[in-house]
């Protein structure tokens, strides 16, 4: 899920920037909610990329501070849910603190068997398969064996968070139509499902909406088979 629309949505209305990522709080509650309600077993939700650190210092500030607060704020509730959070991303650049409020989450609720709802901070998709092969090299190096040849057993065990499944669908709000860096190696099958309400606007709803359209999806995964004659 790529969060996206927050400044749009803000501008409309004549607010900063940091006010629409504010109001993008409740959309996520709404998809978290949406999301157990309808069966889903894990959701990654992209809250900061590793380009995100172009913007100004000041919008930068607040969405490591903001991404910290909601952490802090919302984990109780989550907690209740039985919501199990993780973290992708990477450590380098990111704020310690938002890196120890992430842990913080990670360890509470490690024992929750409800939604997976993975945080992508500090996230890139690039990067994430960079890191990947680096620690192989890193573990070469330390005296490991080195593999015979590398599979993508070999890189999958090696990402950020090594348990997430592939992306059935890949959904993205604000009706800007590309990947953004998220996820590269977990969607090369997903269902693209792009979405024009912003993202403050969206809602439980608008999740079960994207779920009815993945359902009209015909996923092939490459194979082929006859459609009926009607
Ligand atoms: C998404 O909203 C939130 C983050 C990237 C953190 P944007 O801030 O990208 O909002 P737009 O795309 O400018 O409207
Ligand atoms: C992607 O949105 C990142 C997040 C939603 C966190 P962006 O708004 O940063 O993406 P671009 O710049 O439009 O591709
Ligand atoms: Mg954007």
């Amino acid at each position: 899920m790529v969060m996206d629309g927050n400044g749009r949505w803000a501008n409309e209305r004549g607010l900063t920037r940091t006010e629409g990522h504010r109001a993008g709080e409740a959309a996520l509650l709404e998809a978290v909610a949406g999301a157990t309600s309808a069966g889903v077993e894990n959701l990654t939700a992209y809250a900061f990329s590793t380009e995100n650190w172009k913007r100004s210092t000041d919008e930068v500030k607040f969405l490591m501070g903001y991404n910290k607060d909601v952490l802090r704020r919302r984990r109780d509730l989550l907690m209740e849910w039985n919501v199990r959070i993780r973290w992708s991303g990477a450590e380098r650049k990111l704020w310690p603190s938002v890196v120890r409020e992430l842990r913080i989450a990670e360890e509470m609720t490690k024992n929750n068997t409800g939604l997976v709802l993975t945080m992508a901070v500090n996230y890139g998709g690039r990067q994430e398969i960079v890191a990947a092969v680096n620690k192989i090299l890193q573990e070469i190096r330390a005296g490991g064996q080195a593999p015979k040849s590398i599979t993508e057993k070999t890189i999958q065990k090696r990402l950020y968070v090594p348990e997430l499944p592939d992306v059935d669908m890949f959904l993205r709000s604000s009706g800007e139509m590309r990947i953004s860096n998220f996820m590269l190696w977990q969607s090369s099958y997903a269902e693209m499902i792009f979405m024009d309400v912003l993202w403050p606007d969206f809602t439980r709803e608008s999740l079960w909406e994207a779920i009815s359209e993945f359902g009209r999806r015909q996923r092939r995964f490459g194979g082929a088979s006859d459609a009926p004659l009607n």
